[in-house]
């Protein structure tokens, strides 16, 4: 607890170096019953290899390939969530957070904490691999309603959210088209790649009272260029990364945007499918992190020879590359997922009018910070505190223009196993003692916990 007073006096000076009003922010600026949560996932967190009778995973087996994983880590033990989750729910507990939300290997949680799950956070079981390459065969999708239908019947009567798969527009491109992630194969873009919800639908309905979302990878796309071509490609990089997973789940089919440049190749979906497919999903689950600018390969060449053009000519095909690079002499954002407040309050608003303000939850946003960035062990993360409150100042000025936003997530409760990049890149508001595996509360912490308003900061 010295610790917390410690952090509870940096607090006064994180406020005095932002704008006012962002660093003003308030639990009270966001509805009563707004769920304010930390999200974790199985594989990143809980640890205990093969116990209990868990079989391999295709993680354990990706991380056990020479190169796959930046410092030659995995997640054998991770954090220890799954001996330490009570400690860990305490941990939530004197936060103060409303919701806890997590992947399904982990299932206990105090009633006062909503649990939020997620069925698919890209660990499966690499026998399923072995036997029918993954998901890029129809046999994968029965086995996924099998897992989901037993999730539904075991823990449907304490679990209200759900979410059915995390980000089916990154674990497909990093899996298939980047080899970043297991299966780590290279597979024509857009190829069977793509995921849809629509035989977990049923089975919701008639197993559960329960609410059913995805959560899509949404950075904002805004225009390199001030002109009709590079808003165009922003729009084109929307559509391509958000749409592609929205669309078909809302509307029953693949986003115009993506038809017009490349319809014979996508996947066709049946009269049928589309009707299961269309209004399949409750509400929207947004992961949002940084803003990227869009810069035009249609009418203009495209060759990335920039290192800030982070995924560049490598797929020209869809007519846009995304870069940090500048504009008006201005870079857009600092970091890894490059800093943008703003962005929260665009791509939210992109989202609500895109799709008729289907009711929205934030499930993941946090700043990541390598190993040595802040001082004292990286306990006073300063920047982390200004990230979460300049992004829920976006995202306040969203609801107020309208956006049915009904929760936030922090990603993540305590750092962990960053996939491909191993531990060397931290999200978490609890910092992670190496040897001991002891939760030590970050700034960031002590500012959520004062932020959701609990009475004493200092337990
Ligand atoms: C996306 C993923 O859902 C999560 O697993 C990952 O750790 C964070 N964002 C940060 O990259």
């Amino acid at each position: 607890s010295n610790c917390l007073v410690l952090l509870l006096s940096a607090i006064s000076t994180v406020k005095s170096s932002i704008n006012e009003e962002q660093a003003n922010i308030k639990r009270s600026d966001f509805a009563n019953g707004f769920l304010f949560g930390a999200a974790t996932s199985a594989y990143q967190v809980e640890g205990a290899f093969l116990e209990d009778g868990k079989s391999l995973s295709n993680w354990d087996v990706f991380c056990r390939i020479d190169g796959s994983i930046a410092d030659g880590t995995n997640g054998d033990i991770a954090v220890d969530h799954y001996h330490r989750y009570m400690e860990d729910i305490e941990i939530m507990h004197s936060l103060g957070l409303t919701a806890y939300r997590f992947s399904i290997s982990w299932s206990r949680v105090l009633p006062s904490i909503e649990p939020f799950v997620t069925i698919f956070h890209n660990d499966y079981p690499q026998e399923l691999e072995d036997r029918f390459g993954g998901w890029l065969s129809p046999l994968m999708q029965e086995e996924f309603v099998h897992f989901a239908e037993t999730c539904f019947e075991n823990f449907g009567d304490r679990v209200k959210y759900w979410i059915t798969i995390n980000e089916p527009n990154i674990f497909s491109d990093m899996g298939y088209e980047r080899a970043q992630y297991p299966p780590a194969r290279c597979s024509p873009p857009f190829g069977n790649c793509a995921i849809g919800n629509s035989d977990v639908e049923p089975l919701i309905v008639s197993k559960v009272d329960g609410v059913l979302s995805i959560s899509v990878h949404a950075f904002m796309y805004i225009p390199l260029r001030d002109d009709k071509n590079d808003e165009e490609a922003a729009n084109r990089a929307l559509a391509f990364n958000v749409a592609w997973t929205l669309d078909p789940l809302v509307f029953g089919d693949y986003p115009p945007e993506m038809k017009r440049y490349h319809g014979s190749e996508l996947p066709k979906f049946s009269s049928e499918e589309r009707a299961l497919l269309r209004e399949s999903i409750d509400f929207i689950g947004i992961n949002h992190y940084g803003t990227l600018y869009a810069k035009d390969c249609i009418h203009s060449s495209c060759v990335c020879n920039d290192s800030s053009c982070t995924q560049g000519n490598d797929r020209p095909i869809r007519g846009f590359v995304q870069t940090t690079g500048q504009r008006n002499g201005v870079s857009i954002g600092v970091g890894r997922f490059y800093v943008v407040p703003k962005g929260m309050e665009d791509i939210v608003l992109y989202i609500k009018e895109r799709y008729h303000n289907k009711p929205m939850i934030v499930a993941e946003n946090g700043y990541s910070s390598l190993v040595n960035e802040d001082d004292n062990n990286q306990i006073n993360d300063v920047k982390r505190i200004h990230y979460h409150q300049s992004y829920l100042a976006y995202l306040a000025q969203a609801i107020r223009k309208g956006a049915d936003v009904r929760g936030y997530f922090i990603w993540s409760l305590m750092d962990n196993f960053e996939w491909s990049s191993g531990y060397a890149i931290k999200f978490g508001i609890y910092h992670i003692d190496p040897p001991t595996l002891n939760r030590i509360p970050k700034m960031s912490a002590v500012w959520y916990k004062d932020f959701l308003g609990n009475s004493s900061l200092v337990d």
